[in-house]
């Protein structure tokens, strides 16, 4: 008989067992921007997350550099009337979001700010590119040097990484060649490279309102029933350019993760625990069959066990730091 039980009789023993430890710096935490001032607007659908003005962002992440957490990335709320079909409102200069960077970087040179480049938060139609054949069909290529051009946008105001999500093929290709073209060689990119049309990001797009009118994104992201993609999209961003790469969701796809991992040993690998994936722990909570930290402690240790360097996640804070 094998003595297992030796690796667990007291808590020394246990911590000297331990293989995975979370630490501030691992975590990524995602922040909503809207217009005006003095806003810190609860989201209904997503608990303890909130729209923020710019202003009152910024004594916000006082309190996130107080836990060591040096990472933020930002996604912008527009209002409804300020959506087109293009999405313009997302790479004007004077963008929300491009105004976020440059106050954060402006009074916190250190965090780490990255950026969500999507066109869906900004499209009236509510996809992630635009439109072609009488808006049937999101067009790959035409959406390309938009995309590219957002990046800019956000590469100017200071942004460190800037992270399309909108799964077009060629994405980090062509924000690469635009970035380096517009002399921002050293911003760099952290790709949405395995990001699955998902059931979980529900309260996101109520977050951003950025649902689609019709239909959904199941012809661009992609189908959680199939396993041998994944590390073909990964390693496509990793040849386009990617620094980062990201598999998400994170907590019902940690298998996608640890295959990426185990092919490719050496690549910084982010996971990001979506939304609906923190309402249903946070949820669980608030019913009583659950304790929230030590649930959101487990599900995020199992997210780096399972191979992530980096995990995305709205949980961070409320942890334990
Ligand atoms: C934008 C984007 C989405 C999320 C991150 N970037 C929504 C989507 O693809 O519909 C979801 C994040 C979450 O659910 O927490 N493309």
């Amino acid at each position: 008989m094998e003595r297992f039980r030796s690796y667990r009789e007291t808590p020394a023993i246990r911590d000297q067992e331990a293989q995975v430890f979370l630490a501030p710096e691992d975590f990524i935490v995602p922040y909503f921007v809207v217009e005006g001032e003095s806003i810190k607007a609860p989201i209904p659908s997503l608990w303890d997350v909130y729209h923020f003005s710019i202003d009152v962002l910024l004594i916000e992440l006082e309190s996130l550099a107080s836990f060591g957490i040096n990472k933020i990335l930002l996604f912008g709320v527009v209002e409804p009337g300020l959506k087109d079909p293009a999405g313009t409102a997302a790479y004007q200069s004077d963008s929300l979001i491009a105004r976020a960077v440059f106050a954060i970087k402006a009074r916190y040179p250190h965090l780490i700010v990255m950026t969500d480049v999507c066109l869906c938060g900004y499209t009236d139609h509510g996809h992630c590119g635009l439109l072609s054949g009488h808006g049937a069909r999101v067009d790959n290529d035409t959406t390309l040097p938009w995309l590219a051009e957002i990046a800019r946008m956000h590469a100017r105001a200071g942004a460190d990484y800037v992270c399309p999500s909108a799964m077009m093929d060629g994405q980090v290709r062509a924000i690469r060649q635009r970035l380096d073209q517009a002399g921002y060689s050293a911003t760099r990119i952290m790709g949405y490279s395995a990001k699955y049309a998902s059931g979980f990001y529900g309260p996101f797009r109520d977050a951003v309102e950025s649902s689609p009118r019709q239909g959904d994104r199941r012809s661009y992201q992609m189908d959680y029933r199939n396993r041998d993609q994944a590390l073909p999209e990964v390693r496509a961003d990793l040849a386009e350019g990617a620094d980062v790469v990201m598999v998400k969701p994170a907590y019902t796809y940690l298998d996608v993760i640890a295959r990426v991992r185990d092919a490719l040993p050496e690549v910084k690998l982010a996971a990001y625990l979506v939304s609906g994936e923190y309402m249903m722990i946070k949820s669980a909570a608030a019913a009583g069959v659950l304790d929230e930290q030590s649930a959101m402690r487990e599900v995020h240790t199992a997210i780096k066990r399972a191979g992530a360097d980096w995990i995305i996640s709205y949980g961070a804070k409320s942890m334990y730091f």
